[in-house]
C-alpha cells in the first residue's frame, strides 16, 4: 500500500458507518443504494463490505462491497469521496478484495461499470480486470450499457498471498 497518498484505515463496514456510506452513495450515484439496502448487506452472510476511514478524524472516505457465491466474487460497489479521489483509496480497497480472492481460491472477481465511466474502467484495469462483455441498457438515469470487467485467478495465483485482508472478519 506504499502508493496510498491518502492515509486511511480499511476496516469491515458496520452499522455505525451506514449514515456516512448512504451519504456517499447519494453523492456518487444517480441511483444510490439506500441506508436500508446497505444495512441488509451487513446481514447478508455472503457479502463483505469495507470502509476506508480517514486516519485523522475517522470519517468514511470510501467504501467497497463484495459478494461471494461459491468461488465467484462479485464486486457490487466502489465509491470514494470526491475530495479524496486519485489518492489510491479505491485501489487500496480493491487490493483487499484481490488478496481475499487469491487467499480463498476464488475463480474470478467480476463487476459491471457504466460504459462512460472511464475513471472507474481505468481503476479496474489498473488492478488486472479486463472487459469481457457488455449488458445493453443495464443502467437507468441515464440509460446506459454496462461493461462487464473480470479478473480471473488461475492456479498460479492460488495461495501466493495467503492474506485474507481483513475481509473475512465478515463471515463469508
Ligand atoms: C472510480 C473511483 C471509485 C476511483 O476512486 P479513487 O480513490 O479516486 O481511485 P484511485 O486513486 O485508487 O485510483 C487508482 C488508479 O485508477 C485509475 N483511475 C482512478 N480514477 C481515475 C480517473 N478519474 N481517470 C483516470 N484514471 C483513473 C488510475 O490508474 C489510478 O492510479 P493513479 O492515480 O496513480 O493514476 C472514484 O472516482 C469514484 O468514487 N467515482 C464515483 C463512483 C464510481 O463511479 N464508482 C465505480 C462504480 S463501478
Amino acid at each position: 500500500m506504499e502508493h496510498l497518498k491518502k492515509k486511511v484505515r480499511i476496516v469491515p463496514m458496520t452499522h455505525e458507518h451506514l449514515d456516512e456510506v448512504a451519504a456517499l452513495e447519494r453523492i456518487c450515484f444517480s441511483d444510490p443504494w439506500s441506508r436500508n439496502m446497505l444495512a441488509e448487506e451487513l446481514d447478508n452472510a455472503v457479502s463483505a463490505y469495507l470502509v476506508a476511514l480517514d486516519t485523522e478524524d475517522g470519517s468514511v472516505v470510501g467504501y467497497a462491497g463484495l459478494m461471494v457465491i461459491v468461488d465467484e466474487g462479485y464486486i457490487t460497489n466502489v465509491a470514494v469521496r470526491p475530495e479524496s479521489r486519485r489518492a489510491g483509496v479505491a485501489g487500496a480497497l480493491l487490493d483487499v478484495f484481490v488478496d481475499f480472492a487469491k487467499g480463498n481460491s476464488l475463480a474470478f472477481l467480476t463487476l459491471e461499470v457504466r460504459a462512460s465511466n472511464y475513471g472507474a474502467i481505468a481503476l479496474y484495469g489498473s488492478r488486472g480486470f479486463r472487459g469481457v462483455g457488455r449488458r445493453e441498457n443495464y443502467y437507468e438515469h441515464p440509460k446506459e450499457d454496462a461493461i462487464i470487467m473480470t479478473r480471473e485467478f488461475g492456479d498460479e495465483d492460488a495461495g501466493d498471498e495467503a492474506s485474507n485482508g481483513g475481509a473475512t472478519e465478515k463471515s463469508l
